[in-house]
């Protein structure tokens, strides 16, 4: 029975535009495991990830990551939250007028006091790990789409955080690009030793990194346990969308 929480989520209730989007959300992300987070477009997955990262200031106590509200962080906090996790967003956004290496290097230009050299040599070790050491002068219109994507890995890691989320990280790849994609998140989970929450609707990646999954469905959690436990329920949302997944 593990006790070690992260990430936990107690009755969280989301009303955005008179909508209800989340209701009564609870569960829990546990230190060293990927926990999927999964649940088709529309969901509500996204907004939970803005509560997870305090994007909605001066909400309630319903969310607590790494022991601290996110939504109602003093300054102090705040330094001390925002270092510590990674976010690794859905289309990469990286910053076209500035080159991979330079991409990378923002949040230790914004969060450290680093000379320029050391920050250099920990981009360029970054940029290896993702499988770019070539790109570290190229600008991001030259790169493809899955090297898009490291870098903007590269990019969520420079600190190395404890906390990594990833929103629909292999969005728009192919499948080959996509495995490899898996396959660099959970290599570096393990060599870094980061807790991943991972946000996601593609049902392969969910059967090659998850080690535990939270179902959405229009808002509400229906599903909380291991990928075995997932994969043996018989919840018929569940079900349904693994068969979909899967193109059967
Ligand atoms: N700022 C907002 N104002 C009003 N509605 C929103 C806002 N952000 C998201 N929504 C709605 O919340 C629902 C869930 O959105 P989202 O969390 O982005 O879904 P997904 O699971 O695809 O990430 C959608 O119906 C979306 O239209
Ligand atoms: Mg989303």
């Amino acid at each position: 029975m593990k006790t070690d929480s992260v990430i936990k989520v107690e009755k969280l209730t989301a009303i955005l535009d008179d909508k209800i989007i989340l209701s009564d959300v609870s569960f829990k992300a546990y230190s060293g495991d990927v926990t999927a987070i999964l649940g088709s477009s529309g969901s509500g997955k996204t907004v939970l990830l803005k509560h997870l990262l305090g994007l909605y200031p001066g909400e309630g106590n319903a969310v607590s990551v790494m022991g601290l509200n996110p939504s109602q962080l003093d300054e102090g906090q705040q330094k001390h939250f925002y270092t510590r996790l990674g976010v690794f967003y859905q289309n990469g956004a990286l910053l076209n007028s500035l080159t991979v290496g330079e991409n990378v290097a923002l949040p230790l230009h914004q969060h450290t006091d680093l000379p320029p050299d050391l920050i250099e040599r920990l981009v360029k070790l970054k940029l290896r790990l993702v499988n770019l050491q070539g790109s570290y002068n190229m600008f991001p219109s030259s790169l493809s789409g899955g090297m898009l994507k490291r870098a903007a890995l590269a990019r969520a890691i420079i600190m190395d955080p404890p906390l990594l989320f990833c929103d629909e990280p292999g969005s728009g790849l192919d499948p080959v690009s996509l495995a490899s994609l898996d396959n660099l998140i959970l290599n570096l989970q393990k060599l870094l030793g980061m807790t991943v929450i991972m946000i996601t609707h593609e049902v392969s990646s969910i059967f090659r990194v998850a080690d535990r999954i939270i179902f959405i469905d229009q808002g509400k959690v229906i599903f909380e346990g291991t990928l075995p436990e997932a994969l043996k329920s018989q919840n018929k949302a569940l079900m349904e969308f693994f068969r979909k997944g899967r193109g059967d």
